[in-house]
Parts: structure tokens; C-alpha cells; sequence
């Protein structure tokens, strides 16, 4: 079974996405993480972004590896965040990571979160949720996460929604038959608890 998590930067997906993963002993692909590994590799090496997706490894779902070279650390930072939304836009490096994750989903239980899982990476997964959260309080919870000042946040925020919302390949929005749920004062044990009630009756 395939749970989608969908929604823009600082909802709370990985959170969430990691955490309901660990409740319900799914696997967890955090496909984010593959455009941000991406990302590294293109401002290292240059060459087009494509080309690194063929190279990229995943290793025991939460090490990235590229051009040999462990990236894991790397991707976090606010400079392979917006690379990651720039090559996004690029459709033969999107073409080239949703091949390597719908064959890593082609077994087992999953959960996969990032913009375009229910739209286009999986879209007969059995429970779609689209996540949201007031801009204010997404940025918010960067900026404590991060230790940044909260307007630099919300401006690095602004322009990363507008870029993977307004993009004309898999642009970010609520798959057909999604549930869209807002995180917005709410912890994420609710949050959690709520997809896992959903997971149970997606089953039945
Ligand atoms: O979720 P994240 O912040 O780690 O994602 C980094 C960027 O990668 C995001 O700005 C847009 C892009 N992305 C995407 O286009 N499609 C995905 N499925 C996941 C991420």
C-alpha cells in the first residue's frame, strides 16, 4: 500500500510523512531529499540535472549518495533548497526521478511525501493527503527549526511556493481524491493519528 503525502515546504510533511511511516511499519521515501541530492551534485559538477538522477543512491532510505560522494548533510541547507526548486521545473530530470521512485515503491508498504506523489508518481495510491498550513505559521517553524530569522524564512518561503506551484511540469496542487488536512495548531501526534485512522480505512 502507497500513502502520498503532498503539500508545500514547511507544512510539515517529513515530519508527519516519517512519523506515520514509523507507526504503521511502512517504508519511507522522502522524494525532496532526491532534488535536493540532485541539486548538490548539479552546483558541484554542472552537467545537466538528469544525468545525476541516473547516478543517485538511496541508501537504507535516508542516505544520499551522488557522483560517489555522500550528501546526505549537504541537502539541508537553504542553497540546495532552492537549487532543488529550480532544476524542478527541468521535465527530463522529473521524468528521470519518478522512474526511480515508482521502482522503488514497486514493493512493500510506503510512504512517500513531496509535491507530486499523488498527481503523478503514484496515483492509484490507496490514501492521498494533501498537507497544508497557514504561511505564516510554515515559516514560523522553519525559522525555529533552522535557528534563521523569520522574515528571511518567509521570503525564501514565498518565492519556493511560487516556483513549485506556478511551474508548468507537475506543478504543486491537491491530487483528485486527495485529503487535504490543515497542520495549522495542531501537533503532530494529531496529525499522525488522523492518517493512520485514514490508512486503516483505505484498507477496509
Ligand atoms: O520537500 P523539499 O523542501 O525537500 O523539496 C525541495 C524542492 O524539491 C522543492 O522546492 C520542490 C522540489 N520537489 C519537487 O518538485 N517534487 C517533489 N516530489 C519533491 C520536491
Amino acid at each position: 500500500m502507497v500513502i502520498a503525502i503532498d503539500g508545500p515546504a514547511g507544512a510539515g510533511k517529513s515530519t508527519v510523512a516519517r512519523a506515520a511511516a514509523e507507526r504503521l511499519g511502512f517504508a519511507y521515501l522522502d522524494t525532496g531529499a532526491m532534488y535536493r541530492a540532485v541539486a548538490v551534485a548539479t552546483l558541484a559538477g554542472g552537467g545537466p540535472p538528469a544525468a545525476w538522477a541516473q547516478e543517485l543512491k538511496v541508501l537504507e532510505g535516508s542516505r544520499y549518495v551522488v557522483d560517489g560522494r555522500e550528501v546526505t548533510g549537504e541537502i539541508r541547507t537553504t542553497v540546495a533548497a532552492e537549487e532543488a526548486s529550480r532544476i524542478a521545473s527541468d521535465p527530463a530530470l522529473r521524468r528521470a526521478l519518478v522512474e526511480r521512485q515508482r521502482a522503488l515503491m514497486a514493493d512493500g508498504d510506503w510512504v512517500a511525501e513531496g509535491r507530486d506523489i499523488g498527481t503523478v508518481v503514484a496515483p492509484d495510491a490507496a490514501l492521498k493527503v494533501f498537507l497544508t498550513a497557514s504561511a505564516a505559521e510554515r515559516a514560523a517553524r522553519r525559522a525555529a527549526e533552522l535557528g534563521a530569522d523569520l522574515r528571511v524564512v518567509l521570503a525564501d518561503q514565498t518565492l519556493r511556493d511560487e516556483q513549485d506551484s506556478r511551474r508548468e511540469h507537475s506543478p504543486l496542487h491537491a491530487a483528485e481524491g486527495a485529503v487535504e488536512l490543515d497542520t495549522s495548531g495542531r501537533t503532530v501526534d494529531e496529525v499522525v493519528s488522523e492518517i493512520v485512522r485514514l490508512a486503516g480505512d483505505a484498507e477496509r
